[in-house]
C-alpha cells in the first residue's frame, strides 16, 4: 500500500516530531492498516515506512539481507544525497563511522571499542559520573526554585560525562554542544548554522559538510596528540588503533569520533529532558520514585522508550525477499520507525502511558541487532544516577509554562522545559 501524500510528507517534516501528536497519530493508524507503507515524501525518493515493532527487529537482526551503508542510513531529500556524492567523488556519506559501515568492516571497528562500551568496564565511571551528575544537581538547586531543565542541566550534564570519557577538555564542550545541534538540528532555524528556516538541499549538503570539515580540524589534533601521549580515554584507543594490522583510515578514526562525539549526548539528552516533562506532571509518580529508588532503572527504560530519540535509521535491501508477507525489491529503501516500534500495541500494552514499572520493556530505541546501541549501557548508567542524585532532593516540582520540542527528522527531543521546584 503507498500511503498519501500528506502522509508521506509528515514523515520527512522535521516538525512533525516538534508537534509530536500528528506522527504518533500516524504511525498508529500505519500499524493498524499498512505495517509496511511505501511513501515518496516531495523531494524524496520511495522507500518503505516499517512501523511494526517485530518487522524493525526482523530487518536490524538481518544484516547482510538489509544493508546499512549502501545509501545514507538517515533520511535526506535526493537533491542533498546527490550533492555529497558531487562533494565526495561519490559516496552516499560525508562521515564513515559504525552506522555507514556493513560487514566485515562494520564487525572490525565495532571490535575496536565493544568491550570498553559494557558494563563491566563501565562500572570503573560510576563513581566520576557522580560526582558530575551532583555538580549539575547543586547548580539546579542553585536556581533558587525556577530553571529551564532542558536548557540548563539536561542539554550539558550528558555532554559532559561523554566528553570526558572520550578525552574532549571542558573548555571546548561549547564548541562540541554546537557543532552537534548544527549537525542533528540542522531544520530548527534556532539551532542551525545559518538561522533558517528554509535552505536548499545545495546549502544543506553545504552546512553538513562544514560542521564536518570542523569536527576533522579538532580530532585530527586530539588524534596526534593521543599518538604522541596516550591517555585513559577513548580518543587513545581510537588514535591508536589496528584494523587488520594496519593503522585505522584517517576517514574512519573521524567518524568513531563524530559519532560517539554527537550520538553520545543529543540522545541522552533528549530522553532526560522529556523524562522531566512526565514527572513534572506527575507528583504521585515524583513520591513513587522517591518511596521506591529501585524504580528509577525502570524510570529510566520507559523514558528511553518515551521519547525514542533517534526517530529512525534506513535500511537497503541487497536481494529480493519479504518481510511480514511484503514483498521487497533488492535496492528497496527501508526507513525504520523506532518511535513507531516502540508504540506498538502488539508489544505493549497502554503504549501511550508513560509507566516506570513496565516489565518487561524492551523497547527498539537502541536498535537492534548488528547495530544495537553502542552507547547503551553507558546512556542508561549517566541516567539512573542523575535521578538518584536528584530526586531525593525535590520536594515539589511542575511545569512553569509549555515545553517546546526540537524540530528535526532524525535524532530530537525537548528544546525548553521550564519548572519550578521547591527542595527538602
Ligand atoms: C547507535 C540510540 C546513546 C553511541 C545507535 C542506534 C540507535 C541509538 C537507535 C542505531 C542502532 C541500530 O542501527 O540498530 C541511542 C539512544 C541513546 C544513545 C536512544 C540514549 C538514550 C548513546 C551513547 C553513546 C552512543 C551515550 C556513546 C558514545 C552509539 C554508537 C552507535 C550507536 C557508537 C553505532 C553502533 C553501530 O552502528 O554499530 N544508538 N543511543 N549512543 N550509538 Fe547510540
Amino acid at each position: 500500500m503507498k500511503i498519501s501524500q500528506e502522509q508521506a510528507n509528515l514523515i520527512a517534516d522535521p516538525r512533525a516530531f516538534a508537534a509530536w501528536d500528528p506522527i504518533h497519530e500516524l504511525y498508529r493508524d500505519l500499524r493498524r492498516d499498512a505495517p509496511l507503507a511505501k511513501a515518496s515524501p516531495e523531494g524524496y525518493g520511495e522507500f518503505w515506512v516499517v512501523t511494526r515493532f517485530a518487522d524493525i527487529q526482523a530487518i536490524e537482526k538481518q544484516n547482510e539481507l538489509f544493508h546499512a551503508g549502501d545509501r545514507t542510513p538517515t533520511l535526506m531529500p535526493l537533491a542533498t544525497e546527490e550533492f555529497i556524492k558531487q562533494m565526495t567523488g561519490g559516496s552516499p556519506h560525508i562521515v564513515r563511522s559504525l552506522v555507514q559501515m556493513d560487514n566485515p568492516d562494520h564487525f572490525k571497528h565495532r571490535m575496536l571499542t565493544q568491550s570498553w562500551f559494557m558494563p563491566q568496564s563501565l562500572k570503573k565511571l560510576e563513581d566520576r559520573i557522580r560526582e558530575i551528575a551532583r555538580s549539575f544537581v547543586d547548580k539546579m538547586l542553585a536556581t533558587e526554585g525556577e530553571c529551564d531543565f532542558a536548557r540548563d542541566i539536561a542539554f550539558y550534564y550528558p555532554l559532559h560525562v561523554v566528553m570526558e570519557v572520550i578525552g574532549v577538555p571542558e573548555a571546548d564542550e561549547p564548541r562540541m554542544l554546537k557543532l552537534t545541534q548544527e549537525l542533528f538540528g540542522a531544520a530548527d532555524p534556532d539551532l542551525n548554522r545559518e538561522g533558517s528556516a528554509d535552505m536548499t538541499a545545495e546549502e544543506s549538503a553545504a552546512i553538513t559538510g562544514a560542521v564536518v570539515a570542523d569536527f576533522h580540524n579538532y580530532f585530527s589534533t586530539i588524534s596526534e596528540e593521543r599518538r604522541k601521549d596516550p591517555q585513559n580515554d577513548l580518543a587513545t584507543i581510537i588514535a591508536n588503533a589496528e584494523i587488520d594490522g594496519l593503522p585505522i583510515g584517517f576517514q574512519e578514526a573521524m567518524g568513531y569520533y563524530i559519532i560517539a562525539a554527537t550520538a553520545g549526548h543529543d540522545t541522552t539528552s533528549a530522553t532526560t529532558a522529556s523524562a522531566m516533562i512526565e514527572l513534572a506532571k506527575s507528583p504521585d509518580m515524583l513520591k513513587r520514585l522517591q518511596d521506591d529508588p529501585s524504580l528509577i532503572p525502570g524510570f529510566v527504560e520507559e523514558s528511553i522508550r518515551w521519547e525514542t530519540p533517534v526517530k529512525h535509521f534506513l535500511r537497503t535491501a541487497t536481494a529480493d525477499t519479504e518481510i511480514a508477507g511484503q514483498k521487497i525489491a533488492k535496492d528497496d529503501y527501508l526507513y525504520l520507525a523506532y518511535p513507531s516500534g516502540n508504540r506498538d500495541e502488539a508489544v505493549f500494552d497502554d503504549p501511550f502511558e508513560f509507566r516506570p514499572e513496565r516489565s518487561p520493556n524492551r523497547h527498539v530505541a537502541f536498535g537492534y541487532g548488528a547495530h544495537i546501541c553502542l552507547g547503551q549501557h553507558l546512556a542508561r548508567m549517566e541516567m539512573r544516577v542523575l535521578w538518584e542524585e536528584l530526586l531525593p532532593k525535590l520536594k515539589t516540582l511542575e511545569l512553569n509554562g509549555a515545553p517546546t520540542r526540537m524540530a528535526a527528522s532524525f535524532v530530537c527531543g525537548p528544546k525548553s522545559v521550564p519548572v519550578r521546584f521547591s527542595v527538602n
